[in-house]
This record gives structure tokens, sequence and C-alpha cells, in this order.
């Protein structure tokens, strides 16, 4: 399976979009990787990774976000959902799971009721390895700003974190623990 022949059947390659989608997943993907080759006693799916990870963003496209190109009627914060629902229909079910899981470090059922989220009320949290390392890559770069390459300093990952809540940076922490990014 090739990512970019389905981000191609979802997005027109001249749109701003689609820019950013591939640039912000070549980024997270190539995090993902790397993290994943420092844990090689833990034997994660290098391949899986390497999919997953350029398409876990893949269903912004349906949400409204003008200034990331997208123009689709829901919210943002349903882009992991939607995303999920696109894979799933591709015949993806493993990385159609990245999708929904990817965010932050994992959204609870309690988050999702607490802030009314507009989200199905379950646990949207990393739960195999995989998952644990394309969540974390993500964190490590953002689709707004200048420079969509620049990794992010773990100070700003984690002051962006601790606005969900102190728990939030505690749980990143032990993701960067588990895989020797030094915290
Ligand atoms: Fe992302």
């Amino acid at each position: 399976m090739n990512p970019m022949d389905i981000i191609e059947k979802y997005y027109d390659t001249d749109s701003k979009a689609y820019e950013i989608l591939v640039q912000h997943a070549l980024c997270v993907t190539k995090k993902a990787l790397e993290i994943a080759e420092s844990v090689p006693e833990l034997n994660p799916d290098l391949r899986f990774i390497e999919e997953a990870a350029m398409l876990h963003d893949i269903g912004i496209i349906r949400t409204h976000v003008p200034e990331l190109g997208c123009f689709g009627k829901e919210p943002y914060a349903k882009h992991g959902i939607i995303g999920r629902e696109m894979l799933e229909k591709e015949g993806l079910p493993k990385h159609a799971l990245i999708c929904e899981r990817h965010t932050g470090v994992g959204i609870t059922k309690e988050d999702i009721e607490k802030q009314g989220l507009p989200l199905p009320a379950r646990d949207m949290i990393p739960l195999t390895l995989e998952e644990e390392i394309i969540a974390l890559a993500d964190n490590f770069y953002s689709k707004s700003g200048e420079d969509l390459t620049k990794e992010k300093q773990l100070s700003t990952i984690r002051r962006g974190l601790s606005e969900y809540g102190q728990e939030k940076v505690v749980k990143f922490d032990a993701g960067c623990k588990k895989f020797g990014i030094t915290i």
C-alpha cells in the first residue's frame, strides 16, 4: 500500500490542504520512525508506522479550518474519527485506529464528557506500541505556523498539553521516558 495513493484520492494535489497535510505527515513519519528505530527490542512494525503516520491526519479535509485549506463542515476536533471512517472504508482498520487515537496523548471518555467535545463518548487513547509511537511523534510538529518542518521544543509541547490538564503532561513525559527522549 502506498499512503500517497490514498491521500491523493481525497486531496487535490495543487491544494493548500494537500501541501500542509503531506509536509506535516512526512515530519511525523520521520520522527515516528526515529523513535521506533531507537527501541528495536520492542520490535515495532516499521512498515506499518510509516504508512499509518503518513495517513494519521487524513481526516482534516472534511473539517472546517480555512487556514489549513480545509473547507469541510465538521469541527477540527473530529478529524481523528473522520480519518478513521475514511480509512475503514479503504479497508485499513488498523491504520484507521491511528487516526482516532493520535491526538495529543489521547483523549479519554472523561475528557469528551467533561469538555463537551463533539465526539462519541469513548476512550481515544493510543494502546498499541505503534499507536503510542505515532501519537508521541505527532506532538513534535504543528500544522500551523511558518515552518511546519521545525520540531517543537519539549517545553513548548508540555506547555500546550498543560492547557488540557497536568495529567496530559505527566503522560507525555512518561512516553518520552519510555522511548528515551530526554525530558
Ligand atoms: Fe498530526
